[in-house]
């Protein structure tokens, strides 16, 4: 039998409290998946179960399918979940690539040739270990399984007859039903399959990408001869990865298909540990601008016995969830793996002549590695954040804040009529008309005016502006700011630059 690697070229396997997200049918339709939020709220600790109720109750994030009993490990953006990935991929784009001179952002297709995931190694090693239960027929990664059971055992590198026998000798029990029934550990791969046109049983299987990576190495030659680039220079890409995972779970942080961002920088070989080294503190700046809190980060170097097939060094940063440390982003020096394995199997010449050296050579790699979806996440762990304050009677109350960097809020400012009258809502309107080609803004003119800045403190909203009938008279609103909810007012002619110095 062969050996599963359980490296880093899937995840580092991690103690997960959410087993009951583990269940065999991952893929199908799971008709419980109504009751989906319910057991997340009950089986996480606070923030968590805060954070999820939140994102349903505003429209950040819904269960996927919902409608019809929801379709396992599956979520939908709703409108503020939609304007916040895109925040920070706009961010991700302005810092990584836009603002540099040695970076090119490409849009990769998510259907590729066959052979790029055979040449690349995703097809034989693109693995976990599966091991089922006999008894109630849960599925679980057999180094979840594990490390959940056990506490300090390593287990990355252990052949598949050597998870079986952990398993057998500690006596370990199917957490769903607490039988020890079961199978075989078997390899998995996590390559979602699919097929172009009619199939037939010769018809090769095509592969929805694991990974965006591919992308940029089998475009390294047009990049290289439209672009004129000269190494070191980097291609970065995102958008959708799909992974058939064993055990998704804990909300979006593992899911099936899941937003990536992510670039390869092509270097000369002698450089790799100067990039490296430079790599990881501009990873950590990234972190800083979209307001990910640092006391919840780390850095964690991958042994050995964790590394890819195709990784001489690789790093993640970790984040501090309700649900253990977990990783966030990665950073792998890839070497010149990928470039020559698709240079054998294509033919292709994939190498680059530096033009002042005349030296010809197939560049080496880093890739820093950033999951969009884990980002939304640990973005909405972070500012999450509840102070108790007064309200205009003096009774005491909870305010909730997404504390969000203004850079990311879906919202940069909401327009508030104090009240529905045509006069106040035809300047508010205005007001709208005045800020709308440069911030993205909410309207609202439901409710009181305080239960109005609670919602917008609740979606990160970072100022609150009303228009009140001193507006009618003076051509001037007030301005709340969330955070230290102090109100300002401002004259409507200054409003665009009062905001522009602090968004
Ligand atoms: N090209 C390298 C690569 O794909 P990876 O560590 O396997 O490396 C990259 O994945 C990032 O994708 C991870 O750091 C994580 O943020 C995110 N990620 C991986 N699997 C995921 C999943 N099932 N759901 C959500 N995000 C995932």
């Amino acid at each position: 039998m062969g050996m599963v690697r359980i490296v880093r070229f899937v995840r580092v396997a991690g103690k997960t409290h959410f087993s009951w997200l583990s269940q065999s049918s991952h893929n199908s339709c799971n008709s419980h998946n109504s009751h989906l939020l319910q057991q997340i709220m009950s089986e996480t600790n606070g923030l968590m179960e805060k954070v999820v109720s939140l994102c349903k109750r505003r429209g950040f994030v819904f269960p996927g399918s919902e409608i019809y009993g929801g379709l396992a490990n599956t979520w939908d953006l709703g409108p503020l979940g939609t304007e916040l990935k895109n925040n920070i991929f706009q961010a991700w784009w302005k810092f990584f690539v836009q603002s540099r001179k040695d970076m090119m952002g490409i849009d990769p297709a998510i259907l590729m040739n066959p052979k790029v995931w055979q040449a690349s190694g995703h097809v034989d090693c693109f693995n976990d270990a599966q091991i089922d239960c006999k008894d109630c027929k849960k599925r679980f990664r057999a180094d979840h399984l594990i490390e959940d059971a056990l506490k300090d055992v390593k287990v990355e590198g252990l052949s598949l007859e050597d998870l079986k026998k952990l398993i057998d000798e500690n006596n370990i029990r199917c957490p769903g039903c607490g039988a020890k029934n079961f199978t075989e550990v078997r390899k998995f791969n996590l390559l979602f399959q699919t097929s172009i046109g009619p199939t037939t049983a010769n018809s090769e299987p095509v592969y929805l990408r694991g990974e965006i990576a591919q992308g940029m190495f089998v475009n390294f030659k047009n990049i290289l001869n439209s672009s004129r680039k000269r190494v070191p220079f980097g291609i970065a890409a995102m958008g959708k990865a799909f992974r058939n995972e064993i055990t998704p779970g804990n909300f979006i942080f593992r899911t099936l298909e899941f937003e990536l961002m992510e670039f390869e920088y092509f270097i000369k070989e002698d450089q790799w540990e100067k990039q490296f080294d430079y790599w990881v503190k501009e990873m950590k700046k990234w972190l800083e601008l979209i307001g990910i809190r640092k006391e919840k980060t780390r850095v964690r170097e991958h042994t050995e016995d964790e590394l890819s097939h195709y990784s001489k060094r690789t790093i993640d940063i970790e984040y501090e969830t309700p649900f253990g440390w977990k990783e966030l982003y990665g950073l792998a020096y890839r070497t010149d793996f990928d470039l020559k394995k698709h240079q054998e199997a294509s033919g292709q010449d994939m190498s680059y002549l530096d033009p002042e050296t005349n030296e010809k050579f197939i560049p080496h790699v880093l890739e820093p590695t950033f999951g969009l979806s884990r980002t939304i996440l640990m973005v909405l762990l972070s500012a999450y954040d509840e102070e108790e304050v007064e309200d205009a009677k003096g009774n005491k109350e909870v305010r909730t804040v997404l504390r969000f960097k203004p850079n990311v809020a879906p919202y940069k400012a909401a327009i508030l009529p104090l009240m529905k009258k045509p006069e106040l809502l035809k300047k508010a309107d205005a007001v709208f008309d005045v800020l709308k080609d440069e911030f993205a803004l909410d309207f609202d003119i439901t409710g009181s005016i305080g239960k109005r800045y609670r919602r917008q403190d609740e979606i990160g909203t970072p100022f609150a502006i009303t228009v009140d009938f001193d507006t009618l008279e003076d051509q001037s609103v007030t301005v709340r700011d969330r955070d230290s909810m102090q109100q300002d007012r401002v004259k409507i002619a200054e409003l665009k630059d009062y905001l522009k110095n602090r968004v």
